[in-house]
């Protein structure tokens, strides 16, 4: 029987990442990629997006919608030009409050409900008939047809709205405006969160590379080449399956909507950090090694921990305590020993550093991938909770960079960057048409 200093310390080698294992990983990220550009078998589909870097001086006032998986963002944006942008009006929804407005109740989710739940929320911030543009940035992996057609090939994130998958988001968000007399919204372009982000860095900083997220869930883009002409990819990075699982990545997988999908996702996402955390928590806790007396304490119901905790639980501000930690109060731990609190903090710690390695592998398997010549300067447009809210995570990524990258590289974060790109393709793709009918 291992004693609880033996199974931590094995807990926490099965998360550590060596760096013989980050090189490893790395190479495999990038061969993932290379397959997927060739049509082979691959967890990375690198979907096009049919858009490429903006040239910054692109103008007008655009209509967006940033459909995210908890909330739903709608904006009136201007584009000045000379890489500038002025959010003129926006408003934030929880999902559930737009799904409430339609049908009650959350839970009877149809497709038709949620879009025509989005565009009573997009009227908010519109002025009534006068024609616009709309960029929609949906953050779910869809292949596209177009610039301005997207087929869902499934949801992720646990969203389960019925008859969307395989459907064009396009269609069903062009009817909802139409059932909702909103016919002077002209759905221009739709962007995967990951390239509004890319796009809006962008339009001000041409370095830019990558556009990543780091939230609920994750995901990035890359400027790459498709077809022989530049072009935003969408790698739907958080589908890539070459890390090897501890038995509680295993568990978590296992008991999610969409076992063996996502399997990058569930080692970074904030959506799936928490409850990573307490499946190894309640193991110890099985294994009779942690809080002893008081094991019931601990009993929470799957995803009730959140990864928002583990940032609480780490915070260096804290006492290192359990009496005066406003984490054990939330869980009412306060009287456990101090060893064991510690051991809450180490495994926390452990599930966040290797959480911020990984997105740190994958950024370097794109730079080995596309980026030529050593020590150029490069961007990666960053957006999401998990990277702004925690310290460790950003410093841990940023590490990975530094240490194992020949090129310069910065994260630079793009605050709720991806409606504004969603605007910005709206914008690119008006002038693309607008080229097209000039030429006839
Ligand atoms: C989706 C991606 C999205 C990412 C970040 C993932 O679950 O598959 O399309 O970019 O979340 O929102």
């Amino acid at each position: 029987m291992l004693t609880l200093k033996e199974t931590v310390e094995r807990i926490l080698s099965e998360l550590t990442l060596t760096p013989p294992q980050i090189l490893v990983l790395a190479e495999s990220f990038r061969a993932a990629m290379e397959a997927g550009m060739r049509g082979k078998e691959s967890s990375l589909k690198m979907l096009p997006s049919f858009l490429g870097k903006p040239a910054g001086n692109e103008t007008g006032t655009y209509a967006a919608i940033d459909f995210g998986g908890s909330k739903v963002r709608v904006l009136r944006v201007k584009l000045q030009g000379r890489r500038q942008v002025e959010i003129v009006r926006q408003k934030v929804f929880e999902l559930q409050d737009v799904m409430k407005r339609i049908n009650g109740r959350a839970a009877d989710m149809t497709g038709s409900a949620l879009f025509e739940g989005i565009a009573a929320a997009l009227q908010e911030v519109l002025i009534p008939d006068a024609p616009v543009s709309l960029g929609h940035a949906f953050s779910f992996p869809f292949r596209q047809l177009g610039v301005n057609q997207a087929v869902l090939i499934r949801w992720t994130k646990e969203i389960k709205a019925s008859a969307v998958e395989g459907e064009d988001v396009t269609r069903l968000l062009t009817k909802a405006l139409a059932a909702k007399q909103m016919n002077y919204v002209t759905p221009a372009a739709v962007v995967n969160d990951t390239v509004g982000t890319y796009l809006a860095s962008a339009y001000d900083e041409p370095a830019t590379l990558i556009g990543s997220i780091c939230g609920t869930g994750h995901n990035s883009c890359y400027l790459g080449a498709y077809d022989g002409k530049e072009m935003i990819i969408n790698l739907e990075s958080g589908n890539f399956d070459r890390v090897a699982p501890t038995v509680y990545d295993q568990v978590l997988d296992a008991d999610s909507d969409r076992p063996g999908e996502q399997r990058l996702e569930k080692m970074v996402g904030g959506r799936y950090l928490g409850e990573l955390f307490r499946l190894i928590i309640v193991d110890l806790i099985e294994k009779n090694l942690l809080f002893r007396d008081r094991r019931e304490k601990f009993y929470l119901s799957p995803y009730q921990l959140k990864t928002e905790d583990l940032s609480v639980l780490l915070n260096p501000e804290e006492q290192e305590s359990p009496g005066t930690s406003k984490f054990a109060e939330k869980y009412g731990l306060q009287d456990v020993r101090i060893e064991e609190y510690g051991v809450l903090r180490q495994i926390a710690s452990a599930i966040l550093t290797r959480a911020a390695r990984l997105v740190g592998i994958s950024y370097l398997g794109i730079l080995a991938q596309v980026a030529q010549s050593a020590g150029k300067r490069y961007v990666v447009a960053m957006d999401g909770s998990l990277y702004e809210k925690n310290p460790q995570f950003a410093s841990q990524l940023q590490y990975i960079i530094k240490t194992y990258s020949r090129h310069s590289v910065g994260v630079k974060m793009v605050k709720n960057g991806s409606g504004i790109g969603a605007a910005i393709a709206a914008a690119v793709a008006d002038g693309e048409k607008r080229i097209k009918i000039a030429k006839f």
